[in-house]
């Protein structure tokens, strides 16, 4: 089957691929769903539901991802082929579609956040955040931000593995977190800080008894989302491993980083909302953006704090979405023998028409991203877990073992975490999401749609 005699790529240094996968990792995730959940959702209630699932799902997971990929040196489609058999090589296509989904709408949102470092250095925003918002986040605007972005990942991507990936990880990762830190600093020392800290972090255990139907399935959907896990990125970015490197130290460093991360977002979103007077987000997309806007156009050095900002944020979005590009690449020039430079292109292409959507009403962001984050990413999660966890078990606690040495009984409670607890909690998810989906089209979606007729 299509595989071509192009040489396949590795990274040229172990940093190269943590740095990659934490860059995937840490993105739009982070910055932009993670406190728009944790608004929508009842603040630190989300917060505890999902520190749970990144803890329970999170490890076991990613590493399910990793082994594959690095047995198997290819792209999803061939690695599932390879050790599953020919019918799961459909597993490796739903993976394919999901990631050709989510940056799709992806990069819908980072032109946002390219359009708001732009807004910030020219000052656009300033005085009227919720207008801005609303002019820019769809229509036009919003259609030649996501064009831009897009171009800008297929330019990166066109480059390969370690020209366009791992040069591009090395530089922005790093540049990304020493941004992050410092603008969370500074927030500490704003006035209201402590309320905005107070709201983040005091659980109210009554909100998750009372809304588990909607909080369950939105954080295990976050937990997969920031992590890059039900689609293939893992497995993709672990087939361009050469050597035996120890995976169970890399999956704790890429999840600690990316929850580290995670958090710092709202050390630096919630005080800076209070400082402002803001308060905690409303709910709904546009929700961090307004509300920062908002925020820096109120305190001292917003501009410049703005411009930092935003910039950070639109590195880490591109991080991500070259990920998400990858996979799908790697598919083309695996499976069909494609040049990269025009598999590239033309899926980008594709994946910007699948986006344009997005671009005529803020309801067509929920519609894919419910989709994507709830249903898609847990569906694939499961899939593999089942396959992993039940299916191909040995082979895979051998890989495991290569790099680390013998696991003993650490391989099999590795095992068993995935055979049971992860895809029973993942189950339960998943029928939650689709009702809540159902909720969903019937509800907002239909309205939308009755509107416009
Ligand atoms: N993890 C990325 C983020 O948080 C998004 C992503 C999801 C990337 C799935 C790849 C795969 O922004």
């Amino acid at each position: 089957m299509g595989v071509t005699d192009v040489i396949r790529e590795n990274w040229a240094t172990r940093l190269g691929f943590i740095l990659a996968a934490v860059g995937s990792a840490v993105g739009l995730g982070n910055v932009w769903r993670f406190p728009f959940q944790v608004g929508q959702e009842g603040g630190s209630a989300f917060l505890v539901m999902y520190l749970f699932f990144v803890l329970l799902i999170g490890l076991s997971a990613i590493l399910a991802e990793f082994v594959v990929g690095r047995r198997t040196e290819l792209n999803p489609v061939g690695a599932l082929r390879e050790v599953g058999g020919s019918s799961w090589r459909y597993l490796g296509g739903l993976f394919i579609v999901i990631g050709f989904v989510i940056l799709s709408y992806y990069s819908v949102v980072a032109g946002w956040v390219l359009r708001y470092f732009v807004g910030s250095l020219t000052g656009g925003y300033f005085g009227e955040p919720e207008a801005y918002f609303v002019a820019i986040a769809t229509g036009t605007d919003a259609l030649l931000f996501h064009a831009i972005f897009m171009a800008l990942v297929i330019g990166i991507v066109s480059f390969g593995v370690k020209r366009g990936i791992e040069l591009t990880v090395k530089s922005m990762v790093p540049l990304l977190v020493v941004l992050m830190v410092v603008l969370a600093v500074y927030a500490a020392t704003l006035p209201g800080s402590a309320e905005g800290y107070a709201y983040y972090f005091s659980p109210e255990f009554s909100v998750i008894v009372n809304d588990w139907q909607s909080i369950v399935p939105a954080a295990a959907g976050q937990a997969f989302f920031t992590l890059s896990l039900g689609m293939g990125v893992m497995i993709t970015y672990a087939s361009y491993l050469g050597e035996d490197r120890n995976l169970g130290f890399d999956g704790v460093t890429i999840i600690g980083l990316d929850t580290g991360i995670a958090l710092l977002a709202g050390l630096v979103a919630f005080p800076i909302l209070f400082a402002a007077g803001i308060g905690a987000a409303d709910p709904g997309a546009g929700a961090i953006f307004v509300a920062l806007a908002g925020a820096f156009s109120e305190i001292a050095y917003g501009q410049v704090l703005g411009t930092v900002f935003f910039f950070a944020f639109a590195l880490g979005a591109l991080t991500s979405a070259i990920s998400l590009m990858e996979v799908v690449v790697s598919y083309a020039i695996d499976e069909h023998g494609m040049e990269r430079r025009r598999a590239t292109a033309v899926i980008g292409l594709g994946m910007f028409l699948l986006g344009a959507p997005v671009t005529i009403d803020l309801v067509m962001v929920d519609l894919y991203d419910i989709l994507a984050a709830q249903i898609l990413l847990p569906l694939g999660g499961i899939l593999l877990v089942i396959l992993v966890g039940w299916i191909i078990n040995e082979e895979m606690v051998d890989e495991l073992s290569r790099g680390i040495g013998d696991l003993g009984s650490l391989g099999v409670a590795w095992i068993w975490m995935l055979r049971v607890p992860v895809v029973l909690v993942l189950v339960v998810s998943l029928g939650l999401a689709v009702m809540g989906y159902v909720d969903f089209l019937t509800g907002p979606f239909a309205e939308f749609l009755g509107s416009t007729s």
